[in-house]
């Protein structure tokens, strides 16, 4: 059996939460590693369909032991509600399978209205961020002024940490925002709410994760964002604030890189992008919509209207290199069940200049073009297929194609958003390899 990274390869939104809640079947831990409530991931199961902020995509299945990572900023509110909803639904019936690490940073009232304020038209470069903090929440972290769960549980050291915290927080809301300051005897309060509810699921997560690497668990770890969005590798500034790549799932969980073995990238059959930043396969008109409406292209967590394109060859092949994939699942192969025909990015025009790599600077990305390869469609529902001979010609044939261009097998292929609705190659935690 193996440890696994299950993460995504383009801008997010990948079909994350639908492949962790099928491979968490057999995982025994699940990790959330990295990113916070920015994230949105989706599990269909029959009626129901669940979408998850923070807690892993593990927790739907019973006996599994689900755990926020140390690299993941952790909005109490948002993980107080999270919770709140799946016991309603019958879910966490025990709570020792939930585990939030004492070391992850806490993201503060202050941390939300900062990005908002940032994001709002009169103040500089509008990132088309989700608002939910992560920005502000990641820089204290890094300038050392974070607030880290370990601190909520000691109270008198937390309402220092927030009091000193919002000497400058407030100085730079009022006088910078022009917006009303918070009150440091409110946020304390606020919080102490969350303490009382939190203070059992705190842990030395690390050394518990570690344990299971010991033990031979089967670990899955979690990624939210994609690789396109990763702070270092990704459109720079039109990023999230974390590394998303699997390379991060280590540092994000607290385990040696060598405890890794086998990393699963997740990719749509096309593209989509949500916010700002550049998109060169992005497709503006009535095939960009039928994408939108046909996959349900909207936002799981701001609701926002996703961008949709043509499947980037360029952006994936980069990825499975950067990510050193041992496979993919390829996704939402159904949503182009209607097409006459589809087209492939292989390639990038800069100016004159062709190139199977991604442009380095902002402008680059901005100004190349992509070079399409013309592929028919199938014409035929794929809807809920699961053996890969099963599916039409042509959508075989873009499959193969797909794998080709990526260099690495598919694992996993996704006909649907019910757990059901997959075709699995290999199962990831099958071999070690
Ligand atoms: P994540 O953030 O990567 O977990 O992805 P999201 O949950 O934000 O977005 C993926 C959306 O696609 C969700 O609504 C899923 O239910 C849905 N989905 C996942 N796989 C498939 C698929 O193969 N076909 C279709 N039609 N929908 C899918
Ligand atoms: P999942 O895990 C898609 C995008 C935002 C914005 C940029 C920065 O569901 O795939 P942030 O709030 O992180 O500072 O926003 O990143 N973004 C996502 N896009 N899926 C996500 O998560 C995203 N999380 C952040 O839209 O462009
Ligand atoms: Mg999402």
């Amino acid at each position: 059996m193996a440890n696994v990274v299950a993460f995504g390869l383009q801008w997010g939104d990948e079909g994350k939460g639908k492949v962790i809640d099928l491979l968490s079947e057999f995982a025994d831990i699940i990790v959330r590693y990295q990113g916070g409530a920015n994230a949105g991931h989706t599990i269909v199961v029959g009626e129901q369909k669940v979408v998850l902020h923070l807690i892993p995509s593990g927790i739907l299945h019973s006996g599994k032991l689900c755990v926020i990572g140390n690299g993941v900023v952790v909005d109490p509110s948002v993980l107080v509600s999270e919770m709140e909803e799946l016991k309603k639904l019958g879910y966490i019936g025990d709570d020792r399978r939930l585990k939030l690490s004492a070391f992850a940073h806490l993201i503060m009232p202050y941390h939300k209205k900062l990005d908002l304020y940032r994001e709002s038209a009169a103040t500089g470069r509008k990132i088309g961020t989700t608002g939910r903090g992560i920005g502000p929440a990641y820089e204290d972290k890094a300038s050392r002024l974070g607030i880290r769960v370990i601190d909520l549980l000691d109270k008198k050291l937390f309402a220092e940490k927030v009091r000193e915290n919002l000497k400058i927080k407030n100085f730079l809301i009022k006088r910078y925002y022009k917006a009303e300051a918070l009150r440091a005897r409110e946020v304390i309060k606020e919080y102490d709410g969350y303490r009382k509810v939190l203070k059992k699921y705190v842990a030395d997560t690390p050394y518990l994760i570690q344990e299971g690497v010991r033990k031979k668990k089967n670990i899955l770890f979690e990624g939210a964002q994609g690789t396109y969005l990763d702070i270092d590798h990704g459109t720079y500034p039109y990023a999230t604030s974390s590394n998303t790549i699997a390379g991060n799932a280590a540092c994000g969980a607290g385990v040696p890189p060598t405890a890794i073995d086998r990393i699963l990238g997740i990719c749509k059959a096309y593209t989509t992008r949500v916010g700002e930043g550049p998109f060169p396969t992005e497709l503006t008109g009535a095939e960009g919509e039928l994408i939108r409406q046909k996959g349900g292209e909207f936002g799981a967590t701001t609701g926002r209207p996703r961008r949709c394109g043509w499947f980037d060859a360029v952006i994936v092949k980069r990825a499975v290199a950067l990510n050193g994939l041992s496979g993919l699942a390829v996704m939402k192969l159904d949503v182009l069940d209607e097409f006459e025909t589809l087209e492939i990015c292989v390639q990038y025009k800069l100016g004159r200049k062709l190139s199977t790599q991604p442009p380095v600077s902002l402008k680059g990305w901005e100004t190349c073009e992509p070079v399409y390869e013309r592929v028919p469609g199938w014409k035929t529902s794929t809807k809920g297929i699961t053996r890969f001979e099963d599916l039409p010609l042509n959508a075989r044939k873009y499959m193969q194609r797909l794998e080709e261009l990526a260099g690495v097998p598919i694992d996993i292929i996704s006909t649907g958003a019910e757990r059901t609705d997959t075709i699995i190659l290999r199962n990831p935690f099958a071999s070690k390899g």
